[in-house]
């Protein structure tokens, strides 16, 4: 590889994603960072995603940020979607990002069982696990749709330029979506509709909450992250009933996570997750995963298959996350053949947020 040549190709190029126009293919994955004492962002936090917006990312999506609801988490410092600081904390981010010509995304968080029971709150769960969990009944599932659709008012006043829904890895509504942890024998359970329906809802409640032409991206995975091998659809034909439900919902852009971009979702064909989500639905996609972890990604076969799968409309968008903790920069360097100037990926990048 040259400095003369970027390796990027059509990833630096502009796009509309749901109408949205962005500068370019890359997107800032959301990653929890713990820097918002009180559930409000600091100016140390727009800063923080301005910097990557000014470095090629078109579309910045916000690390978890929890609904207003005291079952959402317990992490004090992990940011809250709630009017009065938070909000203005937001309004400040979103500002920064804009002054950049960037564009970003508030996810919308809800942990399930993975709050731990402070304050004499338990986890609210589909059907309860051991310990000290509550079941949600028909009466909290209006609660929690109150509170999403409140928490998507809160970020359209912020001056988000969409919503994305956390749908993956585990937590609330995704632990509706696995068959593991939803053993409920209502509406909201069983078959893969039944499953899908309280996140399909949640979906409903935020599209009414936001301007029709805001994009409402949702978030999904097969693995947990306490199962990497765990599953919410065994086949495409079941990917496709939870898909559909999540479209007719108001769903404009699928984010489909993995571990690794190359991973195929289901045998017999290469296509990822993302590439099934565009697929069955025709929806817009993103995909992320492993992407850029080592400078030697630059000029690979694993940059070349990613770039031939994008140009080939297999998903849309193309999502960083570890790289960009160490390397807010990354796009503009590697843009620009300035590998010298990039590091690998570390572990010890976590601890450090600028
Ligand atoms: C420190 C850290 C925090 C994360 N927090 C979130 C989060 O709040 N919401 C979410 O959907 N994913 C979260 N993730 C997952 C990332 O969005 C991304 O999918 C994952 O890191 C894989 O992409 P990568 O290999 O490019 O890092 C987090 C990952 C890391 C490393």
């Amino acid at each position: 590889m040259t400095a003369t040549t970027t390796p990027l190709g059509s990833l630096l190029e502009p796009t509309t994603l749901a109408g949205l126009p962005l500068n370019t293919r890359f997107v800032m994955a959301p990653m929890t960072r713990f820097r918002s004492p009180g559930g409000v962002p600091t100016p140390e936090v727009a800063a923080y995603y301005r910097r990557r917006a000014d470095n090629g990312i078109g579309l910045v999506i916000s690390e978890g940020v929890l609904v207003g609801h005291p079952s959402a988490g317990h992490e004090t410092s992990v940011p809250r979607m709630t009017a009065g600081p938070a909000e203005s904390g937001w309004r400040r981010v979103t500002d920064e990002v804009h002054a950049v010509g960037g564009r970003i995304a508030a996810q919308l968080w809800h942990l399930g069982s993975a709050r731990q029971p402070v304050d004499g709150i338990p986890a609210w769960t589909p059907s309860g696990v051991p310990g000290n969990s509550h079941a949600m009944t028909l009466a909290d599932v209006d609660v929690l749709l109150a509170a999403y659709a409140e928490a998507a008012g809160v970020a359209v006043r912020a001056g988000f330029d969409a919503v994305e829904i956390h749908a993956a890895h585990g937590y609330l509504l995704d632990e509706f979506l696995w068959p593991y942890t939803n053993r409920r024998t209502d509406r909201f359970g069983g078959s893969p509709a039944g499953r899908a329906a309280f996140p399909a809802e949640v979906i409903r409640a935020v599209r009414t909450a936001v301007p029709a032409e805001m994009p409402v991206i949702v978030r999904l995975s097969q693995f947990k992250e306490r199962d990497y091998a765990a599953r919410i659809a065994e086949s495409p034909a079941e990917l496709a009933v939870i898909l559909d439900a999540f479209a007719a919902a108001g769903a404009d852009v699928l984010h489909a996570s993995q571990r690794n971009v190359a991973d195929p979702a289901f045998p017999g064909s290469p296509r990822n997750l993302a590439g099934w989500a565009k697929h069955l639905t025709g929806l817009p996609s993103i995909t992320v995963g492993s992407i850029g972890l080592t400078r030697d990604f630059l000029g690979s076969p694993a940059l070349r298959n990613l770039l031939q799968r994008l140009d080939a409309g297999e998903f849309d968008l193309v999502a960083l996350g570890r790289i960009l903790l160490g390397n807010p920069a990354w796009v503009t360097l590697a843009a620009a053949g300035r590998l010298d100037e990039i590091h690998d990926y570390r572990k010890a990048d976590e601890d450090t947020y600028f």
